[in-house]
């Protein structure tokens, strides 16, 4: 069985699409075999992997029961569209509406290491479908003022998933992104997180810059458009299979790679 994490927070905006785009990428470098789900209606993840806007079926189809999770797997990717949010509207009056995905994923074919779940930007039923389907539960805060706020929110309905329908949901970390630190704000948001939730907050951190937004535009893994700055998503996927465990020779990888794009 593959390991499921759900990169979830309060808002849109806190650079959860590109935390699984790029783990996505980091953790296939490393040689895991990795599945991407987008579930949010905006689709962009699935821009992001290059999946064309008319590719069928999506997500929408499979939560809604007309397609098998396999059909919906595109390259690396079970894409999602608008679709999605008229989806999510007729899921909210079935029973068992938060197990959907999770039954869904059951069924996905063998031989998967990760699955990684990119939540819409609210902590609606889809997010809460990724907790119930997750094994770990990962939750960006972008660098700034608020930033705990939105990561307590999260938090919260991390713990209603654990207390109701999924006992063994686990915080893999909260990762602080989108972050400068030479701002106070940058700084302060760190130190309140460390406050608040401890070891939980990933020692890496994901250093803003506008060749995130520049490698998306062109379609370029940022490990190829800037592996200068990758190197903040190398260290944060050695950091996450190092609190997974296992994965030895991927860590060791991801650490070589880390090492030469730090050259
Ligand atoms: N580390 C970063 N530095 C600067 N901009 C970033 C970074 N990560 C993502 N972005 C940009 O911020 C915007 C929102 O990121 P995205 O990953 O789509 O967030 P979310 O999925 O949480 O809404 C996008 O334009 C993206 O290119
Ligand atoms: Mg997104």
């Amino acid at each position: 069985m593959p390991i499921t994490i759900a990169i979830l927070s309060q808002k849109g905006g806190t650079g959860k699409t590109t935390a699984v785009r790029t783990l996505t990428d980091v953790l296939s470098r490393g040689g895991l075999r990795v599945l991407a789900v987008d579930l949010d209606p905006q689709g962009n993840l699935s821009d992001y992997l290059d999946v064309p806007p008319e590719a069928q079926p999506t997500i929408s189809e499979v939560l809604s029961g007309q397609a098998e999770i396999a059909q919906a797997i595109h390259g690396q990717v079970v894409p999602a569209n608008l679709s999605l949010a008229e989806t999510e509207l007729a899921l909210g009056g079935k029973i068992g509406r938060e197990l959907t995905l999770r039954r869904a994923l059951e069924q996905a074919p063998e031989g998967y290491d990760v699955v990684l779940l990119d939540c819409p930007p609210s902590l609606g039923l889809l997010t809460v479908n990724a907790l119930v389907a997750a094994d770990f539960a990962l939750i960006t805060a972008e660098a700034q003022y608020f930033a705990l706020q939105g990561v307590e929110q999260a938090m919260q309905v991390v713990e209603v998933a654990r207390d109701s329908l999924n006992p063994s949901l686990q915080l893999l970390g909260v990762l602080l992104n989108l972050a400068d630190m030479r701002t106070v704000h940058s700084r302060e948001a760190l130190v309140s997180l460390k406050e608040q939730f401890g070891e939980k907050v990933f020692d890496s951190v994901i250093r803003s810059s506008i060749a995130y937004a520049e490698s998306a535009e062109r379609a370029l893994s940022i490990l190829d458009h800037r592996p200068d700055l990758a190197i903040d998503y190398l260290a944060l996927a050695a950091e996450a299979l190092g609190r997974l465990g296992g994965f030895q020779e991927a860590r060791l990888r991801i650490e070589q790679i880390s090492a030469r794009a730090a050259e």
